[in-house]
């Protein structure tokens, strides 16, 4: 039985249609990358998984479970987190105490403060700095340490790599082996399409609400995606 599973999903803004019927499912421990250019509904789509959304249709099951109508605090409780697009870190806080935020769900697991600290070692060094006054890349590493002590199942990412320095992504892309053997199933929303071919077991290409391709992230040329990605 897969963790997530969607069928004929339906989102709206009004009277604007975002997402168009869509079916996708992700397995327990899969990594699954979601691409599309701007505007494709990439964050629409975690925003319906997540319960953020107030418009849609159709069907969400996790682990067996609908969750069509349920919110974003007992989706939370249920281990579904979210690392934003844009970070979201509370600016007056700390980087320690912006992670603890993340253990208010109250889920226990291996993903510890220590566990984080041990994941991204440079945020110990700066647990007292304000979020503020540490780089972009240092400020991503907040987001998703504080999204894995909520010790979620599902882990949704939000283009993590937005702004980032290419050296940075690839420290921050190097660390989630780790997530993924520690046994949490992660949806990555990336415009880099080499980037989330790279880091994912399987694809789907969004193209304006509807998705253009879906298979194994290793079957596909670059060319393959990137008509999928255009619409050509
Ligand atoms: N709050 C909103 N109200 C009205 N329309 C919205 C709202 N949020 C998104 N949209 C529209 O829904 C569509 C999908 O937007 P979404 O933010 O999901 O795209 P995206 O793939 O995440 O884009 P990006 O790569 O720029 O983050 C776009 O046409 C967008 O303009
Ligand atoms: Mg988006």
């Amino acid at each position: 039985m897969p963790l997530i599973d969607i069928r004929k999903l339906n989102a709206f803004y009004g009277d604007f249609q975002a997402l168009f019927d869509l079916d996708f499912s992700i397995g327990s421990g899969e990594t699954v990358a979601v691409i599309g250019a701007n505007g494709a509904g990439k964050s629409t789509f975690l925003s319906a998984i997540l319960g953020s959304l107030a418009s849609k249709n159709g069907t969400v099951e996790f682990d067996g479970v609908d969750i069509t109508r349920e919110h974003v605090f007992s989706n939370a409780r249920a281990g579904i987190t979210l690392v934003p697009e844009g970070r979201r870190l509370f600016r007056s806080l700390n980087v320690e105490e912006n992670l603890q935020i993340g253990g208010m769900t109250g889920r226990e697991g291996a993903w510890t403060l220590d566990a984080v600290y041990s994941l991204f070692p440079v945020l110990r060094d700066l647990r007292r700095h304000p979020v503020s006054q540490i780089s972009g890349g240092q400020q991503q590493m907040v987001a998703i340490g504080r999204a894995l002590i909520s010790n979620p199942r599902l882990m949704l990412c939000d283009e993590i790599s937005l702004g980032l320095a290419p050296k940075v992504i690839r420290e921050i892309y190097a660390c989630f082996g780790q997530i993924r053997e520690s046994g949490v199933s992660i949806i990555l929303v990336e415009q880099d399409v080499a980037r989330a071919k790279d880091a994912s077991d399987r694809l789907y290409c969004l193209l304006e609400g509807r998705f253009s391709l879906t298979g194994r992230s290793d079957g596909f040329s670059m060319d393959e995606i990137s008509d999928a990605y255009f619409g050509m």
